[in-house]
């Protein structure tokens, strides 16, 4: 949530800076806040990775992902030699301690060219399971020794269940202090969903709607139209479920139903997305299949072509009970909430990339149009987070014309007509964490109040693997009984 700031001198250590997320993201990220000015006036990246490779083709390979992945291409041919100067890459063995020595006379010979102790940012890009070690050299090392200065950002996933996450949580206060650690979410990141909360408390007349008198039901959407792609060994056991509804949905779901926050400040909004969360209803392990569905993709075509099935993805178990697809039926137990249904939903392999969310409000109890030819819809307002990124208010209206006839339309505000080119997730979050504002980060309770919500769904789906799967054709809108959710009670996916 960042203003222009001075920023500190910093160094940027990446581990795992050979991987995907590197490549794709962090360093097209780093690279197009340099050239829009917002990175240090002094920085470096110190990349690590296993491979012994020599500074040249590191940064070759960092220039031919830019290319592919940069948001702002043309920039590269201007920029590229003044930005590469700030990148290093460094030979590095998580479990070594002679590597973390090495590191330490590398940041300590940046520090003196730069003539100060730099701030350090940590960026773990490497799988969960190496977290521990990681920080504990760093402890050992004492790396990270300045409290105000360091700080680490970690990626999803945060633990695979609740216990895991206490753990985890606990395992990094040994060397780090709350204030240092930045959890990432990159949805929150987005544009849009930032947008909620400047769209739900900075406008005076959609606040007053925002309770159960006016509104029906909630619906989140997050489709994909992509598979798992070359993720199959991390999908298997991870599942729609810990990869998407316990972080991406459930942060959507708390800036939709969170109370007001007294400020801006990071605690104090953090502190409201927790009362969210310690809100939800809690499913009991025997109702899980009322309100919970789950689905796993089969072959099918997805755009007008041909793609396979979850299950002969590589790296997938020809029977695999993970799910690709889950939605749940959620209820808050709060007097702003009480009784309205939040429906999430998110898949793989979907008819289109589509993430929304739509705010259905009751329809009116009394009305002179009710009856005869006038089919009245109900109220909606749907925030589209991507690919499409706009606000549509649906409401009634008279055709003009001599006869008094009904028909509802949309008002639209589109991003893309503010401003052509908004920011990735990754530079907001970025550079947010330079500027040591964790708002947008989650907190420790926050994760673990998040794992505590899908508990008995993920212990009920792991002891029960679901023997109608795969239950959804690639391409289709995931399987039936998800529109069942809702025909329940009476209601449909808008
Ligand atoms: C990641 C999940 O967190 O989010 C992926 O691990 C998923 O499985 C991705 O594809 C979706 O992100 P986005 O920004 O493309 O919607």
């Amino acid at each position: 949530m960042n203003e222009n700031k001075m920023l500190q001198s910093t160094s940027i250590i990446i581990f795992g800076a050979t991987g995907d997320l590197a490549k794709r993201k962090l360093l097209p990220a780093f690279f197009n806040l340099y050239i829009e000015g917002r990175m240090p006036e002094q920085f470096n990246i110190v990349a690590l990775g296993r491979a012994e490779k020599n500074d040249d083709d590191f940064k070759n390979y960092i220039k031919e992902n830019l290319i592919l992945f940069s948001r702002n291409k043309k920039a590269i041919d201007t920029e590229w030699e003044k930005f590469q100067s700030h990148i290093t890459y460094f030979r590095h063995q998580i479990d070594e301690d002679k590597s973390y020595e090495d590191l330490e006379l590398k940041l300590k010979s940046l520090d003196k060219a730069y003539g100060l102790r730099a701030n350090r940012l940590f960026y773990l890009s490497i799988a969960p399971n190496f977290v521990s070690t990681i920080s504990g050299h760093l402890k050992k090392a004492e790396l990270a020794s300045e409290p105000a200065q360091d700080r680490i950002i970690i990626e999803k996933p945060f633990g695979h269940n609740k216990k895991s996450a206490v753990e985890l949580n606990e395992l990094l206060s040994r060397t780090f202090e709350e204030e240092q650690i930045y959890r990432i979410d990159h949805y929150l990141g987005k544009e849009t969903v930032q947008n909620i909360l400047a769209f739900r408390f900075g406008n005076s007349i959609f606040e007053p709607l925002w309770n159960c008198k006016y509104v029906e039901s909630v619906q989140i959407t997050v489709a994909e139209e992509v598979g798992v792609e070359s993720r199959g060994g991390f999908y298997e056991g991870t599942g729609a479920l810990k990869d998407m509804i316990q972080n991406h949905l459930l942060q959507i779901l708390c800036m939709v139903a969170m109370e007001q926050p007294a400020s801006l400040d990071a605690g104090e909004i953090r502190d409201r997305k927790v009362d969210v969360l310690k809100s939800i209803r809690r499913i009991p392990y025997d109702m899980v299949d009322h309100y919970a569905v789950r689905g796993q993709y089969a072959e099918g075509v997805v755009k007008d072509a041909h793609v396979k099935g979850y299950r002969q993805e590589d790296g997938v178990d020809a029977n695999s009970p993970t799910e690709t697809f889950a939605s749940i039926k959620f209820y808050l137990d709060n007097e702003r909430w009480e009784g309205v249904p939040f429906y999430v939903r998110t898949g793989k392999r979907m008819r289109e990339k589509q993430s929304y969310i739509t705010i259905k409000f009751k329809p009116l109890p009394q009305s002179t149009f009710i009856g005869g030819q006038h089919a009245l819809s109900q109220n909606k307002l749907i925030i589209n987070i991507q690919p499409l990124m706009d606000i549509r208010l649906q409401f009634m209206t008279k055709m003009p014309g001599l006869t008094v006839e009904l028909k509802p339309v949309e008002m639209v505000f589109d991003y893309f007509s503010c401003k052509e080119d908004t920011p990735e997730a990754y530079e907001t979050l970025l550079l947010d964490a330079l500027e040591g504002d964790l708002t947008l980060f989650m907190r420790s309770d926050q994760v673990e109040e998040a794992w505590d919500v899908v508990k008995t769904i993920q212990e009920y789906w792991e002891n029960n693997p679901d023997p109608s799967f795969p239950n959804y054709a690639a391409g289709s809108n995931g399987p039936k009984q998800c529109e069942l959710l809702l025909q329940r009670e009476d209601d449909s996916w808008a």
